[in-house]
């Protein structure tokens, strides 16, 4: 095999229902958190979203899975990932704690860092969006308004939040990282369930029950959602 060789992408063999030109979704009336200077001109790509989903052969899109703490979320999302990475998709998962180790480190669990946590977090997803991934988000996120932030940051169809459902005593019984342990005794202030609210989606894209249904259902669930909006063949 030589040293390095060039693959060749086949065009125009989508054929994906709704293909058409997207320009990047600046308008956001609601977000008044993405303050920018009047100084500051969008460069538009050579490049574009469209040249990157054909060479990639699927659309790019946010799976936005969300949920109590130890509800399923991660364990999900990288699930799901290898699925897709399996079907050759291009794929990146954003993790609650791997992100506050470094982008959002200086946050806490107030309700502003939380809200801040996740304006990050959704102009990151935005770029991955545009790099023609699909990027897969495991935040608790538990305020709708905040979901609903990143939500109109891109086009309607872009976000899909999939509610990762599973009562609260089940994840306390998990407690995969002994957090509620902590919690109950006062060790952790403002958590998710305890002593800090969690808003389920009112009209999520998605239910996963993660908290009775096998992971590999769920894994179904997601890729057949994927299927039915034509993000993959
Ligand atoms: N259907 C399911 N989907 C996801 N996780 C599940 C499911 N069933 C059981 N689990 C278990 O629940 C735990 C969830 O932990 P984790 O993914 O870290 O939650 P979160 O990221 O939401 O805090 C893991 O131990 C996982 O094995
Ligand atoms: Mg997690």
């Amino acid at each position: 095999m030589p040293p390095f060789f060039v693959t060749t992408c086949k065009k125009n063999t989508l054929h994906f229902p709704t293909q058409k030109k997207l320009e990047p979704c600046m308008t956001n009336t609601s977000d008044h958190t993405n303050k920018h200077s009047s100084d500051v001109v969008w460069h538009h790509a050579t490049v574009t979203r469209e040249h990157r989903e054909d060479l990639n052969q699927h659309k790019s899109v946010i799976l936005w899975f969300t949920g109590l703490s130890g509800a399923g979320k991660s364990t999900l999302a990288h699930a799901v990932e290898d699925r897709l990475h399996q079907m050759t998709c291009r794929t990146f998962v954003l993790d609650g704690d791997n992100v506050r180790h470094g982008l959002c480190g200086d946050l806490g669990f107030t309700e502003a860092d939380r809200k801040e946590n996740i304006r990050r977090i959704g102009n990151v997803a935005k770029l991955f969006l545009e790099a023609g991934v699909i990027v897969l988000t495991a935040f608790i996120s538990p305020f709708r308004s905040d979901r609903q932030l990143v939500r109109n940051l891109v086009h309607p169809g872009e976000f899909l939040e999939i509610f990762c459902s599973a009562a609260i005593e089940v994840c306390e019984q998990r407690d995969v990282k002994g957090l509620y342990q902590k919690a109950r005794k006062g060790e952790i202030k403002n958590f998710t369930g305890i002593s800090s609210p969690y808003e389920a989606p009112a009209n999520p894209e998605l239910i996963v029950d993660t908290g009775a249904s096998p992971l590999d259902d769920c894994v179904d669930q997601v890729i057949e959602l994927l299927r039915s909006r034509a993000i993959i063949n």
